[in-house]
């Protein structure tokens, strides 16, 4: 299989639950899951994989984690190619209290991401999810998994197995 690698933000731990799953589904190593405040320190570590999955809480109005926000300014400023490699979005955020910009951290990833060549795979249907608005959404599904553990905690497991799985058809 390609070389997969694991890059991801979480303030409290919910995004993790995902990394964490796709960690031990996949069997990527220790040093090929990058927690982004801790363990990233240049675009260069993207280089590596093949198989891209980018994680993010969403903060502020629809916000990437602030410790993305340096790494997106710089895939775009710098041209960084991302062709012929395969990314998938995952993150946390909040369908009741911040409804406006459900999971818009998906959304913001791809902009970027797709932009720089990337093929982005790990679209979820969103006709489960309620929430007002998100940058996440497109055709009616969105970019990514999106998980909501503050107001939907039961529901997130069956949505990280169920997302694995159609993962694994697309790669
Ligand atoms: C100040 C603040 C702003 C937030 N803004 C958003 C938002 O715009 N959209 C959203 O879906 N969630 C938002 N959230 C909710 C977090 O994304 C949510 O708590 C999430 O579970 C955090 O995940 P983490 O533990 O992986 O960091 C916000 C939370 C706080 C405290």
């Amino acid at each position: 299989m390609s070389k997969v690698g694991i890059f991801y933000a979480s303030a409290g731990g919910n995004t993790t639950i995902v990394a964490d799953a796709l960690k031990e589904a996949f069997e990527v190593d220790d040093d090929a899951c990058v927690f982004m405040e801790d363990d990233f320190d240049s675009v260069e570590q993207f280089e590596d994989f093949d198989t891209l999955f980018v994680g993010s809480s969403t903060w502020g109005q629809g916000d990437v984690h602030f410790s993305w926000v340096d790494p997106l300014f710089e895939i775009s400023s710098d041209g960084i190619d991302f062709s012929g490699k395969k990314v998938a979005f995952f993150g946390a955020g909040d369908s009741k209290t911040h409804g406006e910009h459900f999971c818009s951290a998906l959304g913001k990833f791809y902009q970027t991401f797709s932009k720089a060549g990337a093929e982005i795979i790990g679209f979820v249907d969103a006709s489960d999810y309620d929430y007002e608005a998100s940058l996440a959404l497109m055709d009616g599904k969105f970019c990514g998994l999106a998980i909501d553990n503050i107001n939907e905690e039961d529901k997130t497991e069956e949505r990280v197995e169920k997302w694995i799985t159609a993962l694994k058809t697309e790669l």
